[in-house]
């Protein structure tokens, strides 16, 4: 049985040194959910095509439902939970996700957030076809991309200094944005912060899993 095979890994989880007991077929997904407990991390498709597992492992995206537990062993890994500042404010990314839109159900945002976290550490300052590039692998079923893109210049811009120049570049970002800060605020920070782990339409699809 798999369970006898169980090898206790150690590894670096959002600059905290931790273990998780895993299988020899566990992934880092499932160690990173059941192993250290910590759910921020969703499972989409379970197949490396829809982005909503990726976490950044030694500093690169990658889809963690693809990468081997035990290739685990020694890493320093990034979720979205490690976003959130000690202090509880949130990364410029997770606010501009608020601000733009660019959650709704949220089911995929905890991917989207650490594919733009990669990007904007390797490139502060992308096009909006860098952005799009960055984020082919991250599926979203809600937002039509545009808000995301949009969100991923903002909060370069707001880690750039030049927040005034990018906010306002003409499209109704913002105004979709400040109803997402309004009523929708609870589940747009449940998204960015990696709490919604079922999708609203996980029902009729049966791709998405919690
Ligand atoms: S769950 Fe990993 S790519 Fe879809
Ligand atoms: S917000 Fe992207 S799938 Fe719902």
């Amino acid at each position: 049985m798999a369970g006898m095979d169980k090898k206790n890994i150690h590894f670096v989880v959002n600059g905290d040194p931790v273990s998780a007991l895993v299988g020899p077929e566990w992934t880092l997904l499932r160690a990173l959910r059941d192993g250290v407990g910590l759910t921020g991390t969703k499972e989409g498709c379970g197949a490396g095509e829809c982005g909503a597992c990726t976490v950044l492992v030694d500093g690169t995206a990658v889809n963690s439902c693809l990468f081997p537990a035990l290739e685990a062993e020694g890493r320093s890994v990034t979720t979205v939970e490690g976003l959130t500042q000690a202090d509880g404010n949130l990364h410029p990314l997770q606010k501009a996700f608020i601000e733009y839109g660019a959650v709704q159900c949220g089911f995929c945002t905890p991917g989207a957030l650490m594919s733009s976290k990669a990007l904007l550490d390797q490139n502060p300052d992308p096009s909006a076809h860098q952005i799009k590039v960055a984020l082919a692998g991250n599926l979203c079923r809600c937002t039509g991309y545009t808000q995301i893109v949009e969100a991923v210049q903002a909060a370069a811009a707001e880690m750039n200094g030049t927040a005034a120049a990018a906010v306002g570049n003409g499209s109704g970002a913002a105004a979709s944005g400040a109803g997402a800060t309004g009523a929708a605020s609870d589940t747009a920070l449940a998204g960015v912060t990696g709490a919604v782990d079922q999708p609203s339409h996980a029902s009729t699809s049966g791709e998405v899993t919690a």
